[in-house]
């Protein structure tokens, strides 16, 4: 108090005696500082200061407590032992440096049992306070915040001892700027803290926005207090309370927080009765007039139990608002079945968190009416469960602004194709953690694509599509320079970390701290980037345009320097020196197969004589696989309708329409005995209206094999280029049809793959004289013979893994 009064004299006084006092009291602090000089230097050692911080540990004596601060410190945080005595030092912050500090925090005294009226005097500019995991306190004297009028937010967090009416009285008629009061796990264990009519008279005057009054043992909220206290909140934190209301939650919810905008209530047990809840409700009012922006419902159900949701709700002229963000993960939900009928939506969803959830079901439904979500966790749960469903085909299919998907864990062994084909806006997706053994994704209209995280998975090599889309992609990327902000940065650090989303809600929040943080965490990179690590990837002939793709291209591979492969039986790093190696081996292996058959004649006779030889000694299995064959695509309701798809560019229309489809149809329908179409055709079995992309996928789904009719014009068309990749990549038997002579050097490498891998018939057609070899006949058994081999391949992967009682099976891996 004396320094205050001199304070106060120095401005009224004039310049001679303003000097005169000066140099007085300077003296008086430097004897101060004399008396003090062994114990402060040993506080000196154990402080840092850092810009406008100011930190020291370890403050064993009062003595430890810094005097003089250095001119520009505004944030101080002191640390104790539990060597200080029962109370703090009275005026230790009187120098007028201190007089600046507009926060302080005084962390873990776990000696000190009371705060004595004089502690804080001198700190009258201090917005912030915290005095926290002092375990030991219990009282607070009640005119101890009269020093400190501006204090804006106040922590008592971890203080177990404190008693709620001790904080209440020191409140009661002071800091008339408090707008955040944060009182984690006060009290203990011991007894209910009891939001009551002395907590309101303790808040009378004040704005409350933020309360944070987590981790208490029981709060018991009184009736007559809620619009008191609750009626400006914007953040109200509850997680890992137990909460007595006065009266049923829905007489209450309307109106109980008009203006809260964060509500977490994580961990705050709702026992669930039922945990099958089933049927068709009508909602005909809207009840929820609770709408935080953003969400936390975190682990709210006993995690033992299981929560299936099969319901329908109709709601007509019911507009609910919903959260921007909510989060339901580690709540148990095994099924999420819910239909809304009537005008719902859920506009305002941005994030969606469902991660550990123990999920096999989500409906698509659900997601299609949040239209503007744009971050989903599915993380660690069981959708491998729905993966053959279409429903999981379709799931994202409404979500046009998805731009992160978090899908680890799942146990996925394959993702559909077209799993994202509507989600253009796409940057991040996560499939690491899974056991796909193959991966193909089209991506062709995501062009923000920044990182595709595949690791721990099964992979043995990555598909010619996909290496051929993530090289467009880069080269799209940049070309058109996308300059990314780091405002998804932080967005995705949001996602992941709720506390830094509550302390937008803090005094001095300063958001470019955040950004600083997240540029040097950067998770999201600039251009497209793809982490395969811990796969399982094949270095032999088979996969050299894989290794040489991932040895030469330019896509950021992560840690591409310790990827490993299996070469024989080691593993070792996919290196240059193991790809010549490799190649080498190969090209010995190519050259004695070329040694043997070097021309097309010895080919084709090779392959009349092993169809012959085939015929006499399997003509038994033949006619098996025959009769299998006309059961699976003659009779109704099989998964495959035809028997092959024939992929060509419309600029040959002519010869197929005239040459090659007669031929093949006269021959197949012979066979089979049946005058049904069995051959699909882009022409004739296109639904008109729909978009090619899917049309070609689902003809190509449909049939067993898939013959491409191979011309220059062929090679240069996009969509026949599309249906050979979907093939492949549909793991569909191929048989192909080539026009003599066609240059095949610029063909993609899936096609360049196909050509090198297969046998095939080759045409010339001159002057209207149409020649092709191997015969008619024989490129049909091929057909028949690919088929039963289609065939036996989809059955044998369907009995090893029976899809779970859904006729729909829309793939075979
Ligand atoms: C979803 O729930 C409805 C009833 O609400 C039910 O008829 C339907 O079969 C369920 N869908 C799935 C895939 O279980
Ligand atoms: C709510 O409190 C809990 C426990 O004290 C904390 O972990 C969490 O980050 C807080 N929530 C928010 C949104 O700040
Ligand atoms: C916010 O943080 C940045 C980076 O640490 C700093 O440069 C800036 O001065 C801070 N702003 C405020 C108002 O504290
Ligand atoms: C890459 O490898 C290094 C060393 O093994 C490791 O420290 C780093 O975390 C890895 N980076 C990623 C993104 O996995």
């Amino acid at each position: 108090m004396a320094s205050k009064l001199v304070r106060l004299s120095l401005i009224t006084n004039t310049n001679r005696i303003f000097a005169r006092i000066a140099n007085e009291w300077s003296i008086i602090i430097y004897l101060l500082i004399l008396v003090n000089v062994v114990p402060i230097s040993e506080a000196i050692s154990n402080c840092t200061l850092n810009g406008i911080r100011y930190l020291c540990s370890n403050i064993a004596t009062t003595t430890d407590f810094p005097l003089v601060l250095t001119a520009n410190v505004r944030k101080v945080t002191l640390i104790g032992t539990n060597e200080l005595s029962h109370s703090f030092p009275d005026e230790r912050f009187t120098h007028h440096t201190w007089s600046k500090v507009s926060e302080l925090s005084i962390l873990v005294f776990t000696n000190v049992d009371s705060i004595e009226r004089m502690f804080l005097n001198g700190l009258e500019e201090l917005k912030f306070l915290s005095v926290s995991s002092c375990t030991d306190i219990h009282t607070i004297d009640k005119d101890t915040f009269s020093f400190t009028p501006n204090i804006e937010e106040l922590h008592f967090d971890g203080d177990t001892r404190l008693h709620l009416y001790v904080v209440e009285a020191a409140l009661t008629d002071k800091l008339s700027n408090l707008r955040f009061l944060s009182l984690i796990a006060i009290q203990g264990s011991e007894n209910h803290v009891v939001l009551g009519k002395n907590f309101s008279n303790a808040l009378l005057g004040k704005i409350l926005t933020a309360l944070d009054i987590s981790r208490v043992n029981v709060i018991y909220v009184e009736h007559a207090i809620t619009q008191d206290v609750f009626g400006n909140l914007k953040y109200l934190n509850v997680s890992y309370s137990t909460i007595l209301l006065p009266r049923k939650l829905n007489d209450i919810s309307r109106g109980l927080a008009p203006n809260i905008e964060l509500l977490d209530i994580t961990g705050v047990r709702y026992l669930l009765l039922n945990s099958m809840i089933e049927g068709e409700y009508q909602i005909e009012e809207c009840f929820l007039d609770l709408k935080p922006m953003y969400f936390f419902l975190q682990g709210i159900f006993e995690p033992d139990i299981q929560v299936n949701l099969d319901v329908i709700v109709r709601s007509d002229n019911c507009y609910t608002e919903v959260p921007k963000m909510l989060d339901f993960s580690k709540n148990s939900l095994a099924r999420l079945n819910i239909t809304f009928l009537g005008n719902s939506s859920a506009h305002e969803l941005e994030t969606l968190n469902l991660e550990g959830n123990k999920m096999e079901y989500i409906s698509p439904h659900l997601l299609s009416i949040c239209r503007s979500l744009k971050n989903l966790d599915l993380s660690n749960n069981l959708l491998m469960k729905m993966q053959n469903m279409d429903d999981f085909t379709n799931m994202f299919t409404e979500n046009k602004d998805l731009e992160i998907i978090f899908l680890r864990n799942n146990r996925l062994t394959f993702v559909p194709s077209n799993l994202f084909v509507s989600n253009s806006k796409l940057r991040i997706i996560d499939l690491s953690e899974n056991e796909l053994i193959y991966f193909n994704l089209y991506l062709y209209f995501v062009e923000n694509l920044a990182l595709i995280n595949l690791r721990m998975n099964r992979l043995k090599d990555l598909s010619a599509s996909m290496m051929e889309q993530f090289d467009s992609l880069l080269w799209k990327q940049n070309s058109e320079s996308n300059q990314r902000t780091n405002v998804t940065n932080v967005l995705l650090k949001h996602f992941q970390d709720k506390s830094l989303i509550g302390k937008r809600y803090r005094y001095g929040y300063n958001a470019s701290e955040d950004i600083q943080f997240e540029e040097l965490h950067s998770m999201i990179p600039l251009y497209v980037t793809i982490d395969i690590l811990d796969n399982r990837f094949v270095c032999d002939c088979d996969t050299l345009v894989f290794m040489e793709w991932i040895l030469f291209t330019k896509i950021d591979i992560i840690n591409k320097t310790v990827l490993s492969c299996k070469y024989g039986n080691n593993d070792e790093y996919l290196s240059i020196e193991l790809l010549q190696t490799v190649q080498t081996n190969c090209r010995l292996a190519v050259r004695i197969g070329f040694g043997v058959a070097s021309s097309a004649a010895i080919i084709v006779s090779i392959l009349t004589f092993v169809i012959m030889f085939h015929r006499r000694c399997k003509s038994d299995r033949r006619n098996q696989d025959l009769q299998n064959l006309k059961k699976e695509i003659l009779q109704e309701n099989t998964h495959f309708e035809f028997l092959m798809f024939l992929s060509y560019c419309s600029r040959d229309t002519q010869i197929v329409e005239e040459q090659i489809l007669p031929s093949l149809k006269r021959y197949l329908h012979e066979t089979f005995n049946t005058a049904r179409d069995i051959v699909c055709t882009g022409a004739d079995d296109f639904v008109p209206g729909m978009r090619i992309i899917d049309e070609i996928h689902r003809c190509i789904n449909k049939s067993l094999v898939v013959v491409p009719v191979i011309t220059p014009a062929f090679l240069q068309s996009k969509w026949s280029q599309e249906e050979c990749v979907a093939a492949v990549d549909r793991h569909r038997q191929v048989v192909i049809l080539m026009e003599k002579n066609t240059d095949t050097s610029s063909a993609i490498v899936t096609i360049q793959n196909l050509i090198w891998q297969h046998t095939r018939g080759t045409w010339s057609d001159n002057e209207g004289v149409f020649v092709i070899r191997p015969s008619w006949n024989i490129i049909c058994e091929g057909i028949i013979r690919a088929a039963s081999e289609a065939l036996r391949h989809y059955r044998r992967h369907n009995l090893i893994e029976p899809a779970e009682d859904n006729p729909l099976v829309e793939e075979m891996v």
